[in-house]
């Protein structure tokens, strides 16, 4: 797929810099959204949503971006780790009968959803797609903002699965 092929020289926006109103804008109308706000019915880890793991997600990869200075597009950034778990079901309960598969297939699930529901163009959907390297691990992150949402996934998935149980 097209998308999996997209590397750093193709950073058409390198070099934008990622302000907090771009960011905080971004991310607000996703987060009012009623297909985002679906989320909430689901559970991600312990008691926390799959909203609130997504927005977690989403608000720590603007931090990343600004306390290194990476420079990532806001709008590939944002919509990328708001949508990277946008697969909306239960997976402790109905992931289409393949409970023991949801970490390798929700990627996907996600990506096609952000596609049917928001447009997502192809630096998005590789966001989304690649978040779950290493253990997708054909799947490498080959743009800043993949990395910094893959990286800021692992982080809030631990603390939410020791601390929040
Ligand atoms: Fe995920
Ligand atoms: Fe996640």
């Amino acid at each position: 797929m097209a998308f999996i092929m997209i590397t750093n020289e193709s950073h058409g926006k390198a070099g934008t810099m990622t302000d907090n109103r771009d960011t905080d804008t971004i991310l607000e109308e996703l987060l009012a959204d009623p297909r985002v706000q679906e989320m909430k019915r689901y559970k991600q880890h312990g008691r926390i949503s799959t909203f609130e793991h997504c927005e977690r997600v989403a608000r720590l990869s603007c931090r990343i971006d600004r306390a290194l200075h990476l420079h990532a597009d806001p709008h590939t950034l944002v919509k990328g780790a708001m949508l990277h778990d946008f697969y909306l079901y239960d997976w402790h309960n109905e992931d289409g009968g393949d409970h023991d598969w949801h970490g390798y297939i929700h990627a996907e699930r996600a990506r096609k959803n952000a596609c049917r529901y928001f447009g997502a163009d192809e630096r998005v959907q590789h966001v989304i797609y690649c978040h779950m390297w290493p253990l997708n691990l054909t799947r490498v992150p080959r743009t800043r903002e993949a990395w910094i949402v893959c990286l800021a996934d692992k982080y809030i998935s631990i603390r939410e699965t020791l601390l929040e149980r």
